[in-house]
């Protein structure tokens, strides 16, 4: 049996679609610095890209309250319990009808896979993003006005690992646009993030327990 849980909160849903605007905007406008393309024009594509910095990097602080202050930042506590199950299921099972190998309830709502991942982008990527971002920021504007607040010979090796990370950014994109069709059905993810609801299967100690305790 099935029954509609209400999975992602009001904060959770806000921070998940403000954040996806902010990192396809900023990759948008950052690919246009780097020099792939001109839509903006060099100059304003720098300015936007800051703005839209100050708002991810605000985001953020605000997501991170959220996270501690609920407790939800321990579903994203990585764990080997069904990992090779969960990369078989998306390298095989899902092209023949396979069941989901790890059931979603509201208390661990992500998949091993998912897990790892977001984790590794909380921990590593983002971090990594922001802070090469930052000491641009902090190398380069402050130069103009011949203030030297990070005096280092070239702007290289920050401008290298911010582009990395950049691509790492982007390519993590593309498969989660891919993974959003493989819910229950081939909308149902991309419902619940829109809603807060999903239906899931009735679990004992997840979804029966919590929603009878509304
Ligand atoms: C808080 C986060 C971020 C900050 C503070 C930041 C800051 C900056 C700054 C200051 C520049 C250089 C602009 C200039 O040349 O004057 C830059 C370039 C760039 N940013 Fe970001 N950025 C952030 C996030 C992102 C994200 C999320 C992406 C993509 C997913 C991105 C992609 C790029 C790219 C590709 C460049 C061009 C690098 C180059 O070739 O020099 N940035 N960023």
């Amino acid at each position: 049996m099935t029954r509609k849980v209400y999975v992602y909160r009001s904060f959770e849903r806000f921070w998940h679609w403000l954040q996806a605007i902010l990192i396809i905007f900023l990759a948008f406008t950052g690919f246009e610095i780097h020099g792939g393309y001109s839509f903006f024009g060099f100059e304003e594509a720098v300015a936007y890209h800051n703005i839209a910095a100050y708002l991810f990097i605000t985001l953020i602080v605000f997501a991170i309250f959220w996270h501690f202050t609920t407790g939800e930042w321990k579903q994203y506590l990585p764990t080997y319990k069904n990992l090779t199950a969960q990369m078989r299921y998306y390298l095989w099972g899902i092209f023949n009808d396979a069941p989901h190998p790890t059931k979603k309830t509201v208390l661990r709502k992500l998949n091993p896979m998912q897990k790892l991942t977001y984790f590794g982008l909380k921990v590593l990527v983002i971090p990594i993003m922001v802070s090469s971002g930052i000491l641009y920021i902090l190398y380069r504007y402050p130069q103009r006005h011949e203030i030297r607040y990070l005096n280092i010979d070239s702007l290289e090796i920050i401008a290298i690992i911010h582009t990395i990370a950049a691509f790492f950014l982007v390519s993590f994109v593309i498969v989660h646009l891919y993974l959003i069709t493989t819910g229950e059905t081939l909308t149902s993810n991309l419902k619940a993030m829109f809603t807060g609801y999903e239906e899931l299967e009735d679990d004992d100690y997840g979804n029966k327990n919590l929603e009878e305790k509304k």
